[in-house]
């Protein structure tokens, strides 16, 4: 079986790491493509090193530009690899730009090559269509062949828009493959004490969506709260190029000054943070979901989320909207007051870092693949499946 996994931006390594290994029983071959969406050392690179990513097979180098421009230039260059290569599967994570791309090309090839199309991480939905991600989900959710969700609340969604139950599989929460596997390691790294604060004394911060940084008061609400926090325990907040590029263009650089901000951080570091932090506040999908499982207290800082398990099964809260800065400063009090609970004591069913084998299982079975023995013969043909 062969399986070409695509990765573009920052959140998809940690996706696609987990599943090209369980790619690793004999007669499969798990074929790494890299747009570029993503291209910094920091945004990338840092990550292909803390998750012990193989080189890409392919690098498409787009870069960045507007979400036409970007998404445009990731189907002209996966077009001709997708021909060339064939492969039995096209599996793409979350929902960026680079994962639509990708799924519409193989979609449209699908008569005449025969590649299907996975969707790891189907079914969430923010309801909010200002969102491009919340435009990424439903399209490529539309046009996959095969469905893979998170968590169980994505079912009603999927079953709401139409998509046949027999495409749905339930396989829990990849990203958590990745958290288990390397939290030892990032415990040992003492991020905090690197940086000169002390683990559970400091609140932890990242801002990156459009709707509050590209917007002038949005951020300036955020970043005052930030920093009458800061009064409080050190506020350590890894910066994303779009939020510095923006809080320099509006004159907010006497704000960000009272923080502790970083430069963006890889994986392992990140996740060194995120464990030994008081309370997060974040925009970030994936934060939601990591906060969850290290029972950490989390702060969404949007309107609404497509990650509402960990509303309801997990140490997540939602900041009132419109954010203001009094608004955050009260959610973050309360955040705080909540208090740690213990890693994966309160965890949605299937974030039990094995999601990646159930990834595969529910690969090999679409496409009537079994995996062979070692030195076996190999899969069967394109023509044999049934997709
Ligand atoms: C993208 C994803 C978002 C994800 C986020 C994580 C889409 C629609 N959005 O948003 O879902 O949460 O990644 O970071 O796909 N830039 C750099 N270096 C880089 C990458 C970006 O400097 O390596 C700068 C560029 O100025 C670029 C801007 O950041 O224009 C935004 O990058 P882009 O990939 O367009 O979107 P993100 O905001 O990162």
């Amino acid at each position: 079986m062969k399986a070409m996994v695509v990765a573009g931006a920052r959140p998809n390594f940690m996706k696609v790491a987990p599943i090209l290994r369980a790619l690793g029983g004999a007669g499969e071959e798990g074929i790494l493509v890299h747009t570029g969406q993503h291209y910094d050392t920091q945004m990338s690179d840092a990550f292909f090193r803390d998750l012990g990513l193989p080189e890409p097979a392919y690098h498409l180098g787009v870069g960045s530009g507007t979400h036409a421009q970007q998404t445009a230039r990731v189907m002209e260059a996966f077009e001709p690899i997708l021909v060339d290569i064939r492969p039995d599967w096209v599996v793409v994570v979350g929902d960026v730009n680079s994962t639509l791309a990708c799924a519409l090309v193989a979609a449209k090839l699908k008569p005449e090559l025969g590649s299907a199309v996975a969707h790891v991480e189907a079914g969430l939905r923010s309801g909010d269509w200002r969102m491009p991600e919340e435009i990424n989900r439903v399209l490529t959710d539309r046009i996959a062949d095969l469905l893979l969700t998170p968590s169980r609340d994505a079912h009603p969604n999927l079953l709401a828009e139409g998509i046949p139950a027999d495409r749905i599989v339930f396989v829990g929460n990849v990203m958590i493959d990745t958290l288990l596997a390397q939290l030892s390691v990032a415990q040992r790294l003492d991020m905090p004490g690197r940086l000169g604060v002390r683990p559970n004394e400091f609140a932890l911060v990242t801002l990156h969506r459009p709707s509050n940084v590209d917007e002038p008061a949005a951020l300036r609400a955020v970043l005052e709260a930030l920093a009458e926090i800061a009064t409080q325990m050190p506020v350590v907040l890894p910066l994303h190029p779009r939020t510095r590029k923006n809080a320099d263009a509006f004159r907010m650089a006497d704000l960000l000054a009272r923080l502790h901000v970083t430069e963006p951080v890889g994986y392992t570091e990140m996740l060194s943070l995120t464990s030994s932090a008081a309370v997060v506040l974040t925009d970030s999908g994936g934060l939601q979901e990591e906060t969850t499982v290290l029972g950490v207290p989390c702060v969404t800082l949007r309107e609404q989320t497509e990650r509402p398990i960990t509303l309801s099964e997990g140490t997540n809260r939602m900041a009132p909207w419109p954010l203001t800065a009094t608004g955050v400063r009260a959610a973050f009090d309360e955040a705080l007051s909540d208090g740690r609970v213990g890693v994966g004591e309160r965890v949605p069913d299937g974030w039990d870092g094995r999601t990646a084998e159930r990834v595969v299982s529910a690969l090999r079975e679409r496409s009537g693949f079994k995996a062979q023995p070692s030195g076996g013969p190999a899969s069967k043909s394109l023509n044999d499946k049934n997709l």
